[in-house]
C-alpha cells in the first residue's frame, strides 16, 4: 500500500506562473522559438559587485551563517531604508530569508493559524493563494478592477475592506507595487490601510518587491513608513527585482513588532541560514551606485510604454497602463485564456514563435474571474516585447477564426 500525500498538499494550487512551462518545453523541442512573458525574469545584468564579493571569499570553510542573517547584509538594509524610505530600523527589526518567497511563508506561518483569514485585494501574486494554502488560511479577497485602475474601489475604499473582516481575519496582505496589476497604492490608501490595521488590531503585510520600479514620476509610499502603525507592519523585502538578481534567493522580512521579528526567528532557526555566500554577494549589491537603479527603471518604462502601446492596437484587448512593477495584466477576447495558452504552444507559431504568458484565472480567489485575462512581463528588451506582441495579435487573430469567431 503506498502511503498517503496530504490533504493540505493535495490543496496545494499548482503555479499558474510555472504551470504552463511543460507545454513549452514540448513547444520548444518541437523546434519552435518561445517568448517567456510569462515570468518576473528580468534580463538586465546583475551588478559586478555582486560576482566580485564572491569571488573575493577567502575562508577555508564555507560555514553556516548566523539565523538571522550576515551582520554586513543586514546593516546595508538598515542603511537603505534610513536614505531612501527614512525609517529608523534595529538590526532586531530585519530577518534574512531565502528570497522574498521564504519570508512570506514565515510571515503567513508566524502571523495565522489553520482556518485564520488574510484579506488580499485580487488580482494577486499567485503565490499568496499556495502559501495560504499550504498554512491552511483561507484568502477573503477584495476585487479591484481594471477600470479603476486596480486600485481599492473608489466608491468607498475603506468600507470595501472593513466589510471582510471577520472574527478570524489576522490581517491583510498586498504587494506594493502590485503583482500582477502594476498598481501602487496612493499614500492616502496607504494610510488608510495602515488605520484599518490600527483600528480593527490587524497585521498589514505589505509585499514591496518591486518598490524601486514606479513610473512617470509616480511618488511610492511604503508601509514600513507608517509610525502610527508600526506595530502592525511587516514587509516583505528582496534583492531579486530590484537588482535584477533573482536567482541569489536573498530576501527580506522587516518589522518592528518585536513578537513576529521574535516568532519568525524560530522558523530561521529551523532551516539553519541562507547562504553564505549569496549574503555576502547580496551586501556588494547594496553599494551599486543609484545610477543604477535610475537606469532600470527608466528602461522598464520604455518597455511598459513599449508593450501597452503595441496591445492597446489589437481589436479587443483591454487594459490600464501599470504605474509599477514590470507586468502588464489585459483582458483579451478569448473565454478561456489558459486554453488559448495551451493553444499557442500546441497549435500556433508565427514563422516558428510563439508567446508564453500566465493566464490570470489563478492570481484570483473569487471563482471565475480572470478567465479572459493574461499577465505579461515587460522586463525584456524592447524588440522583444515588439515581436512578442506581433504573435500574441496574430495568434488571437487565427484563434478567433478558428474557433469561429473571438469571445
Ligand atoms: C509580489 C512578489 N512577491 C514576492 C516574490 C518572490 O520573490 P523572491 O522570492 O525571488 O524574492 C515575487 C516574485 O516574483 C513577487 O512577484
Amino acid at each position: 500500500m503506498n502511503p498517503g500525500i496530504s490533504r493540505r498538499s493535495l490543496g496545494v494550487p499548482a503555479s499558474p506562473i510555472r504551470g504552463l512551462i511543460p507545454f513549452a518545453e514540448r513547444a520548444l523541442k518541437a523546434g519552435k522559438k518561445v517568448h517567456f512573458l510569462n515570468i518576473g525574469q528580468p534580463d538586465v545584468p546583475t551588478p559586478e559587485g555582486y560576482f566580485e564579493a564572491v569571488r573575493s571569499f577567502r575562508e577555508p570553510v564555507l560555514a553556516y551563517g548566523g539565523s538571522h542573517g550576515n551582520p554586513m547584509l543586514v546593516q546595508s538594509l538598515q542603511r537603505v531604508y534610513r536614505e531612501e524610505l527614512g525609517v529608523a530600523l534595529a538590526p532586531e527589526n530585519i530577518l534574512v530569508t531565502a528570497g522574498g518567497s521564504e519570508a512570506l511563508w514565515f510571515t503567513v506561518m508566524v502571523l495565522c493559524d489553520p482556518g485564520d483569514e488574510l484579506i488580499v485585494p485580487e488580482p494577486f501574486y499567485a503565490n499568496y493563494a499556495a502559501i495560504c494554502a499550504g498554512a491552511g488560511v483561507r484568502i477573503v479577497p477584495v476585487t479591484t478592477r481594471t477600470e479603476d485602475g486596480y486600485h481599492l474601489p473608489v466608491s468607498d475604499p475603506a468600507r470595501a475592506v472593513e466589510s471582510k473582516i471577520t472574527p478570524r481575519t489576522r490581517g491583510i496582505l498586498l504587494s506594493h507595487p502590485g503583482n500582477p496589476t502594476g498598481t501602487v497604492f496612493t499614500r492616502q490608501e496607504v494610510k488608510l490601510l495602515g488605520s484599518i490595521a490600527s483600528r480593527f488590531g490587524l497585521f498589514l503585510v505589505a509585499d514591496e518587491v518591486y518598490r524601486d520600479f514606479t513610473y512617470d514620476g509616480r511618488p511610492f509610499t511604503s508601509f514600513a513608513s507608517l509610525e502610527e502603525a508600526k506595530e502592525h507592519v511587516v514587509v516583505i523585502d528582496s534583492v531579486s527585482k530590484r537588482y535584477s538578481a533573482c536567482g541569489a534567493r536573498i530576501g527580506f522580512i522587516v518589522s518592528r513588532s518585536e513578537a513576529v521579528m521574535e516568532q519568525a526567528m524560530k522558523f530561521a532557526q529551523s532551516r539553519g541560514c541562507t547562504p553564505t555566500l549569496e549574503q555576502i554577494g547580496a551586501a556588494a549589491l547594496y553599494d551599486t551606485p543609484s545610477s543604477f537603479l535610475e537606469g532600470v527603471r527608466r528602461e522598464y518604462q520604455v518597455r511598459r510604454d513599449t508593450l501597452c502601446h503595441a496591445l492597446e492596437t489589437i481589436p479587443g484587448v483591454t487594459l490600464r497602463k501599470p504605474e509599477g512593477a514590470f507586468y502588464l495584466s489585459a483582458r483579451i477576447p478569448v473565454e478561456d485564456a489558459h486554453a488559448f495558452a495551451v493553444w499557442m504552444m500546441e497549435e500556433f507559431d508565427l514563422d516558428g514563435e510563439t508567446v508564453l504568458f500566465a493566464p490570470l484565472e489563478g492570481f484570483y480567489a473569487t471563482p471565475g474571474l480572470g478567465r479572459n485575462e493574461i499577465r505579461l512581463c515587460y522586463a525584456l528588451e524592447k524588440a522583444k516585447l515588439e515581436r512578442a506582441a506581433q504573435i500574441i495579435r496574430a495568434g488571437l487573430q487565427e484563434y478567433g477564426n478558428r474557433k469561429g469567431g473571438l469571445a
